[in-house]
């Protein structure tokens, strides 16, 4: 039975939250294999609205929601975020939510440090969520991390907790901050143990379950593949692998489980916080793909930046992530302009590039190539067949599928679950 994982092809925010909502709708589990409450998933289903940060998005429509090892769980962030949609009518329970009990703990000190490292970095800063993500997987990575396993043994917590706290006393001290208060710290866990241990196990034992019964597991990405620590706009970047592969490592299952690659892509890009971004306009064409796509981040509200399409930066995500095929998100946001633009290769000291190098200072400097298209007068936003399209937009998108050697599976014309263009069923294919 087929599986699918849904990822980010560009620098997050393509549009994800809806994609995932409607594929969940079908899956018999979803699961969220990296990241944290760094992630912002706006889903909208009926008259409701949805904001997920941490929590899968199966959750809204009670299919069973997973948390993988892979992600760094903020215990505090999770019971707000289960509060929040409990009281918006959803149910969560240990039948249709499981986290995996060798998830790494994101800590206040890891938010204290996030805060601290960004406020001394002046123009360096990385434009972090605040959320304590890089340096929870920076303690997970270097073993020192407290896991949601450790709440059930808080007792013998002591060495690991000095070995914890004397690396960050060090670093806070550089920082003229006072060292950890441990005792508080240990209460702090005490308080909150009991409700997340009710909701942890073996998360790979539940899906080899689950996939031994045939059922389909949808995989949840978050942020997008340019925000990935390896292969993205390094050290613009988030802590975590946002690549398809990180599905299999970060829940426990292998590499054959992925299934249908399903890469988001928006059809213009769009970045927050630091970095390179070769096609951004800080023009009122910028401005103008920013009003009319509500470019505002859904966890920290900062307003995005905005530019063309980079069809050289998605064929490499779709590449660098195996994409079977794209989710092609907000084409409405184009719809009006005379003219649009894309992005088909990079000027770097005289030579023509079709790919971003791997420096930052080069990924800064390159110098987009574009190519124009005429645009369309007609609205694109509540299609529902390529029928219901105009001439140019479907060019567009033609054109968009063909530069970045990927087809396109589905077309997404608004917030709405049932505004969608089916091409290829993820799920079926
Ligand atoms: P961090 O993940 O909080 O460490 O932030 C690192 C970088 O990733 C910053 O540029 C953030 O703006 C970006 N980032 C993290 N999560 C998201 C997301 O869900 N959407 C878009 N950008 C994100």
């Amino acid at each position: 039975m087929a599986n699918v994982t849904v990822i980010g092809a560009q620098w997050g925010d393509e549009g994800k939250g809806k994609i995932v909502d409607w594929l969940a709708s079908r899956a018999d589990a979803v699961v969220r294999f990296q990241g944290g409450h760094n992630a912002g998933h706006t889903l909208v289903v009926g008259d409701v609205t949805y904001k997920l940060s941490l929590l899968p998005s199966g959750i809204v429509t009670g299919t069973l929601s997973i948390i993988g090892n892979g992600v760094v769980l903020d215990p505090w962030a999770l019971k707000a975020e289960i509060e929040k949609l409990t009281a918006q009518g959803v149910e969560i329970d240990a039948e249709n939510f499981a986290i995996a009990d060798n998830c790494a703990l994101i800590l206040p000190l890891h938010r204290d440090l996030d805060g601290l490292r960004e406020n001394a970095a002046g123009t360096g800063k990385i434009g972090t969520t605040g959320r304590g993500i890089g340096p929870a997987y920076e303690d997970k990575v270097g073993r020192r991390a407290i896991r949601v396993c450790d709440l059930a043994h808080l007792d013998a917590l002591g060495p690991q907790l000095d070995r914890l706290c004397a690396h960050h006393d060090a670093l806070r001290h550089g920082f003229g901050q006072d060292p950890v208060d441990r005792e508080s710290l240990l209460n702090e866990l005490r308080e909150i143990a009991d409700y997340v241990l009710q909701f942890a196990q073996p998360v790979w034992k539940r899906l080899k379950k689950v996939r031994k019964a045939g059922a389909r597991i949808l995989f949840e990405g978050a942020q997008g593949v340019l925000l990935d620590v390896d292969h993205g706009t390094y050290p613009f970047v988030t802590s975590s692998n946002t690549v398809s592969g990180t599905a299999a490592a970060g829940s426990g299952l292998g590499p054959a489980s992925t299934g249908f690659v399903l890469g988001i892509v928006k059809a213009y890009t769009t970045r927050v916080g630091s970095g390179p971004f070769p096609t951004e306009l800080s023009d009122e064409i910028g401005q103008r793909l920013g009003e009319r796509g509500h470019e505002f981040g859904t966890v920290t509200g900062r307003q995005r930046r905005c530019g063309w399409f980079d069809a050289v930066l998605v064929r490499q995500s779709c590449s660098i992530s195996g994409v079977t095929g794209i989710a092609l998100t907000k084409l409405d946001v184009l719809d009006g302009f005379d003219v649009v633009r894309i992005c088909t290769g990079y000027r770097l000291d005289g030579r023509i590039l079709d790919y971003l190098p791997a420096h930052a200072a080069d990924q800064a400097r390159v110098e987009p190539i574009y190519e124009e298209m005429e645009g369309w007068k007609g609205t694109t936003a509540g299609a529902r067949s390529w029928a219901d399209l105009p001439a140019q937009a479907i060019k567009y998108i033609q054109r968009v599928q063909e530069l970045i050697e990927t087809p396109v599976a589905l077309v997404s014309t608004s917030p709405e679950r049932e505004d969608t263009i089916l091409v290829r069923d993820p799920f079926v294919d």
